[in-house]
């Protein structure tokens, strides 16, 4: 079994209270146009589940501190690709993966490489807030026990307001830790999520659709918190809303579906670039007519 590089430090003091920084401006965006400093990068992914090839042929880098997003109209094949980042397609029966996707240098797909230590890694956030029926404490404690947290009770403490804090919900739940994570509401639900995904010390986060189920305002919230944490952490989401990843990320991948003669329906990245380049000068004519609603 190999260790997975880290190119950052994992201490704990890396784990400071973002919380405030949410309200913090906006980082510049980058201006360079090929990340040089990837954190993940995929190479000639395929992906297949059965005969079916659902993505083909995606090469892209993820670069560190960013916030990478996913677009594309439905079945292109964004949570596919996303799942395959963490091996989470490993868990769907039928699925096989072609290709390669580096985490630091080191392939996740490499038989040495234990899927569990990628997935710690590689944390992920679902569409539906799925906190388990357990209490808010229990939910975040849970994320650090698996990555083998033996540490005492008090540091157990310390670690989930640390977390809480991180994901900005320390300050609603403080004093209700022990209650049900179900007692939240949806949005404080995904921020609890959030809070489980990063108590294992992540690198990066992978985010499918995490406020398509959310009001407006707790859409901003999750927004507005992404935008702290990539001080800290490379997140990568998927979305259908092109406000949003206007507003969050700093590199969109726009892909689309090719249609062969058979009817077979392959998805497919079309355009990588910088967010602010994508949306206003995107080189395909394909980007374009999504991007201004002609299709999709
Ligand atoms: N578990 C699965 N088994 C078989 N086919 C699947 C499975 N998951 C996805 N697919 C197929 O793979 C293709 C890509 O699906 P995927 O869910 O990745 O698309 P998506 O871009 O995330 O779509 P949406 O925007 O609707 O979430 C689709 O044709 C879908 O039907
Ligand atoms: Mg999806």
């Amino acid at each position: 079994m190999v260790n997975l590089p880290t190119a950052r430090q994992t201490t704990r003091e890396t784990m400071e209270d973002t919380q405030t920084q949410a309200a913090t401006a906006r980082p510049a965006a980058p201006t360079d146009s090929t990340p040089a400093d990837a954190v993940m990068r995929v190479e000639g992914l395929n992906v297949y589940y059965g005969d079916f090839l659902a993505v083909k042929d995606v090469t892209l880098r993820f670069a560190r501190h960013e916030i990478t997003a996913l677009i594309g109209p439905s079945g292109c094949g964004k949570s596919t690709v996303l799942r395959s980042l963490n091996r989470m397609n490993d868990l769907i029966p039928n699925a096989r993966v072609e290709g390669a996707v580096f985490f630091n240098d080191q392939d996740i797909y490499d038989p040495d490489v234990d899927p569990v230590e990628v997935r710690r890694r590689v944390g992920m956030v679902f569409q539906k807030p799925n906190p388990f029926p357990k209490s808010i404490y229990e939910n975040v404690a849970w994320g650090a026990r698996i990555n083998g947290f033996k540490g005492k009770r008090g540091e157990l403490d310390d670690l989930v307001e640390r977390a809480l804090r991180q994901a900005a919900l320390w300050d609603e739940v403080k004093d209700k830790l022990h209650e049900s994570g179900y007692s939240l509401s949806g949005g404080q639900q995904q921020r609890l999520c959030i809070a489980r995904a990063l108590a294992p010390n992540p690198e990066v986060l992978l985010m499918d659709e995490p406020a398509s189920a959310l009001d407006p305002i707790a859409t901003l919230r999750i927004e507005e918190l992404m935008l702290s944490l990539k001080e800290q952490y490379t997140i990568i989401i998927v979305t259908h809303n092109m406000q949003q990843a206007g507003r969050v990320s700093d590199r969109t991948a726009f892909f689309s579906v090719e249609v062969d003669e058979r009817g077979q329906r392959t998805g497919k990245l079309v355009e990588f670039d910088l967010t602010d380049k994508l949306f206003t000068q995107p080189a395909m004519k394909e980007t374009e007519d999504y991007i201004t609603g002609r299709f999709g």
